[in-house]
Formats: C-alpha cells, sequence, structure tokens
C-alpha cells in the first residue's frame, strides 16, 4: 500500500511539473484528489486492509494528499502570477509616445464676423430672424418696388426654379416677410445666404452673403439711421472710425445712400488698403418707401422706418485684411486657422 501510494504521489508531481497551463493544473487535481480520483479509489480500498493496519494507513493517504496538494497549490500561484506579468506585458502603456493630435475645425471668418455683427445689434436691442433662401419673385423684386421691368433686376440676374420661384438676389426679402407678420414696431437684423448669375472673381461669388436690417416704428427719421449706423461701425471697425453718407439709388427706400467709413488701417489719411480714397464702402442703406411700407400693410402716415443691407464676406475680407474672397470658400483649413 505505501508503494502503491508512494508511486501516485511520484505519477501526481511528474504531472504537475509537466503542466503548462491552468487547466492541465486542475485536471491534475480531478485526476488524483477528486471523488473519483486515484487517492479516493485507495481510501474505498481500505476495507481490504486488515483493520489494525487502517489507522496507519489512512494517516499515509492524507498525507499522500497534504503534499501533493501543497506542491499543486505552489504551482497554481506560479502559473497565476506568470499569466497575470503576461498580460501585463501585452497591456503596457508607453507614455512616451506622442499623443494622438485631436483635430478640431476653426470658425469661419464668416462665422466669426457675424456673430460680432448680431453682437452690436443685440445690443442695440435687435432681434436676429432668417428668411427663406428659395424665394418668390414677389418678395424679392416686386414688394421692394421691383417690379417686373425694371432695370435693377437686370444687375441682380439670378437662378430661377421657374417664373416666379428663385434663389433670392438679396436678404431684403426677409424685410417683407417681418412687415407682413404684421408686428409693430420692427428692430431686427437678417442674415443668410443670397445668390447671383456672377461669376467667380477675388471679389465675386454667385452665393455670398448679406446682413440685412429694418426699423419700423412711429417718428423714425434719417437721424435715428445716422445714429445707429455710425454706432455700429464704431463697434466694429473701432472708436475713431467716422462714417460718411452718400447718396444712392435703392428702388425700396427713399432717400437712400451708401456708407463709407474712414480707412481703419491708415485713419482716413489713404495708403493702399483704401487704394488713396482714405474711405471704405461698407452697406447700402436708406427710409423705407412709403410704397414698400403700403405694399406689406404698413400705413406710411403713421409709420417711417429705415433699411440697410451690408455684406458678409465684405465685412470679414476688410475686417482680416484679405484680399481674395474665393479664399473664404476654399475651406483650407491652415487659412481659417489664422483668424
Ligand atoms: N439689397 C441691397 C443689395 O443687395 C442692399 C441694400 C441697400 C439693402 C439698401 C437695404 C438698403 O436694406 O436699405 O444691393
Amino acid at each position: 500500500m505505501k508503494e502503491k501510494l508512494e508511486q501516485i504521489k511520484a505519477e501526481a508531481l511528474r504531472q504537475i511539473e509537466e503542466s503548462d497551463a491552468l487547466e492541465k493544473l486542475n485536471e491534475v487535481r480531478v485526476n488524483f484528489l477528486g471523488k473519483k480520483g486515484e487517492l479516493t479509489a485507495v481510501l474505498k480500498s481500505m476495507k481490504d486492509v486488515a483493520p489494525e493496519e487502517r489507522p496507519k494507513v489512512g494517516q499515509l493517504v492524507n498525507e499522500t494528499r497534504e503534499e501533493i496538494e501543497k506542491v499543486l497549490e505552489e504551482s497554481v500561484r506560479r502559473m497565476e502570477k506568470t499569466v497575470r506579468d503576461a498580460k501585463m506585458r501585452r497591456e503596457v502603456i508607453d507614455v512616451t509616445l506622442p499623443a494622438k493630435k485631436n483635430n478640431v475645425g476653426h470658425r469661419h471668418p464668416n462665422t466669426i464676423a457675424l456673430e460680432e455683427v448680431e453682437r452690436i445689434f443685440i445690443g442695440m436691442g435687435y432681434e436676429v430672424v432668417e428668411g427663406p433662401e428659395i424665394e418668390k419673385d414677389y418678395y424679392n423684386f416686386e414688394a421692394l418696388n421691383i417690379p417686373a421691368d425694371h432695370p435693377a433686376k437686370d444687375e441682380q440676374d439670378t437662378f430661377y426654379i421657374d417664373g416666379d420661384i428663385l434663389l433670392r438676389t438679396q436678404t431684403s426679402s426677409t424685410q417683407v416677410h417681418e412687415m407682413e407678420k404684421g408686428r409693430l414696431p420692427i428692430r431686427m437684423i437678417a442674415p443668410g445666404r443670397v445668390f447671383r448669375a456672377d461669376e467667380v472673381d477675388a471679389t465675386h461669388s454667385p452665393s455670398f452673403h448679406q446682413i440685412e436690417g429694418l426699423v419700423i416704428d412711429k417718428n423714425i427719421t434719417f437721424a435715428d439711421l445716422k445714429g445707429t449706423l455710425a454706432k455700429f461701425a464704431k463697434e466694429l471697425f473701432g472708436e475713431d472710425t467716422r462714417v460718411k453718407f452718400r447718396p444712392h439709388h435703392f428702388p425700396f427706400t427713399e432717400p437712400s445712400a451708401e456708407m463709407d467709413v474712414t480707412c481703419f488701417k491708415c485713419g482716413g489719411k489713404g495708403c493702399r488698403f483704401c487704394k488713396g480714397e482714405g474711405w471704405i464702402e461698407i452697406l447700402g442703406c436708406g427710409m423705407v418707401h412709403p410704397h414698400v411700407l403700403e405694399m406689406s400693410g404698413i400705413d406710411p402716415e403713421q409709420y417711417t422706418g429705415f433699411a440697410f443691407g451690408v455684406g458678409l464676406e465684405r465685412i470679414a475680407l476688410l475686417k482680416y485684411e484679405i484680399d481674395d474672397m474665393r479664399l473664404l470658400y476654399e475651406n483650407d483649413i491652415r487659412f481659417l486657422k489664422q483668424f
């Protein structure tokens, strides 16, 4: 019996020694120490042993079991450590690796300029509204005092969806939508995209942006227009900026004007930037034509108003000293990042 136990032990230790995985060690445990294992079989065969021998044999079996268990336990611990170490090595983080660059975009100069304009007018109590880019001829032309045969229609040739529906050529169409709502007074700006059948060059694009402004209330005069737009120019281009109004013609305003600002590079003395003029044209404006008010259901005897329209790209180009409008549409991140 003793020999048999020695044999079992030797075989168990040999198998433990040979095990190269935790599953193998577990197999050894089951085979030798389990309910159907070899040692249990020995215990079961105790009935063949003489009664007086039994305690001794029992003790021997227990000792063998304990020895095998001890070695098995140690092997399991060693094996687990090896597995853990390998895992740690596999999952090690090399903190000296350069970090992945997170490439975030950059706000477009148009967006920056628009937010600046919105900030200025919101500060003066204006509301920011938007109108449709696909527009009826009526809103883009007719209701703005530009009937079918008006020469101003030629200057703003556009893309027609059909005879009556077109891509708007000017944000002035939003004036009509606002007036038709029938809520007075009105104090709004309306930024948005406009379209014209223009060839692309350094100063033209078939699609660009404007910001429209409209104020309608009782007793609004040209003095309100001047004060508001002078304030706007100072906020946008600096406190020292002066403004000048030149008479002009727009069908939907009377009187009409174009506003120039003193060149913010030379302060008005004349330089390369302002082409020696000292002044830079920035917007069109005027008192809303009584017939325009009337067509949208506002009584021109009770209400007056002023309007203005400014090119967003023009502001961005001036403010950021960009000399070619096409750069604004290429969306090259190296260009955009500079602003
Ligand atoms: N809509 C005009 C244009 O595209 C700009 C303009 C001029 C708008 C005078 C106005 C205005 O509101 O009063 O050329």
